[in-house]
């Protein structure tokens, strides 16, 4: 596999699109992280500066945007249920209106993969006037919210052109992991191996990329919507997925927490209505199971995505067996797939969607 991927990596090749390359080059962009993140005996390392801010802190408030947000959303899981970190996780430019209250010694997060977007520095400015500690995640060395915060993370993603953003939120969820498990370790979760794992089955699912394009077809190229749903890191997988399809094929998508489609948006659902679902997590996988037999019933087409196959009633796309807690790594990845080849059919421009910037420099 292609060893390095460097800040001049910004041809396209032979893919016939930014978004193609960059989802497939995301099993190398785990594998570059886990040896930036290395010591010399292999063991996982983060700057001393950061861990002493967190361990520090008694509340961790994750700031982002989009879909650097969603991976905040699975970052609050890391934190808290590997390194018993309290963690709350805010769309930037709520904060600024709607401030949480406080902690007595918060750590402020922010995740921004171009390290440019307004809404994220708007909230920087402020925290930092009120005397807190501050935290970037970027993927761009020498950005305004890395040299204006006190400490950074980078990403090694490399860098990432298309507009709807991909290997930028796996590589945000990997680095995530990883420092929520140098904080404290409480579940002795062995990261590294589990990335590796995980690499490696993005990778199969990469090769399945006719597959996904059938599927497209199938479900996405004529609907009006879709619906995404899940649970626990299923959901906050739903809510990324279903973004990246709206973005760049204007079908209107909503991701969906399993439980709530009962209470409401279940009306929605008609003949041929697409829902797909995503079910890694071996306690919820029937109740999200049965969600699926109630759209199916009122006429849905529902297409699974899953870590243990069941049904052999529904298009089902298997992903192989790998931590549940990093599941959303995998899962993304056939999903991106379903949006780009929705895009591509539906004739929409992938790498440049309508009204929408790469990097959104105004609040
Ligand atoms: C824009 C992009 C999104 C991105 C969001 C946050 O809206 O179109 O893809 O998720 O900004 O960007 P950031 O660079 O802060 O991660």
């Amino acid at each position: 596999y292609k060893a390095d991927i460097d800040a001049s990596d910004t041809e396209k090749g032979t893919y016939p699109h930014y978004m193609m390359k960059e989802i497939e080059e995301q099993p190398f962009v785990i594998r570059k992280i886990m040896s930036e993140y290395s010591d010399e005996n292999g063991n996982m390392k983060i700057q001393p500066e950061i861990l002493e801010d967190i361990r520090n802190c008694d509340k961790l408030y994750i700031i982002a945007c989009g879909t650097s947000y969603h991976a905040g959303l699975i970052g609050k899981q890391f934190f808290e249920k590997i390194a018993g970190k309290p963690t709350e996780v805010v769309i930037a430019s709520e904060f600024i209106y709607n401030m949480p209250l406080l902690t007595e010694k918060p750590l402020f997060m922010f995740i921004s993969q171009s390290g440019e977007t307004a809404d994220c520095r708007a909230v920087l400015v402020k925290v930092k006037q009120m005397g807190y500690k501050t935290l970037t995640l970027t993927n761009v060395k020498g950005s305004t919210l890395s040299r204006e915060s006190d400490n950074t993370l980078l990403l090694y993603a490399g860098p990432e052109i298309a507009v709807a953003s991909t290997k930028a939120y796996t590589a945000q969820i990997a680095v995530l992991a990883i420092l929520a498990a140098v904080v404290d370790n409480k579940i002795d979760i062995n990261i590294f191996k589990e990335l590796g794992k995980i690499a490696y089955s993005m990778e199969t699912l990469c090769d399945d990329k006719d597959n996904y394009k059938l599927l497209a077809e199938k479900y996405l190229k004529d609907s009006r919507n879709c619906f995404y749903i899940g649970r626990s890191m299923d959901y906050f997988v739903c809510l990324e997925a279903s973004l990246k399809l709206k973005e760049i094929s204007y079908i209107q998508t909503e991701g969906f927490a399993a439980g709530e489609l009962k209470h409401g948006t279940i009306a929605l659902i008609e003949h041929n209505t697409p829902v797909v679902a995503v079910i890694t997590q071996e306690n919820i996988n029937l109740n999200t199971r049965s969600n699926i037999k109630e759209v199916k019933a009122r006429g849905a087409a529902t297409l699974v995505i899953s870590m243990r196959k069941l049904s052999q009633e529904t298009d089902e796309i298997v992903i192989d067996d790998v931590n549940e807690l990093l599941s959303p790594l995998a899962t993304i990845i056939p999903a991106q797939y379903l949006a780009y080849y929705a895009a591509l059919l539906r004739g929409c421009d992938i790498d440049k969607p309508r009204n929408l910037a790469k990097s959104v420099t105004v609040e």
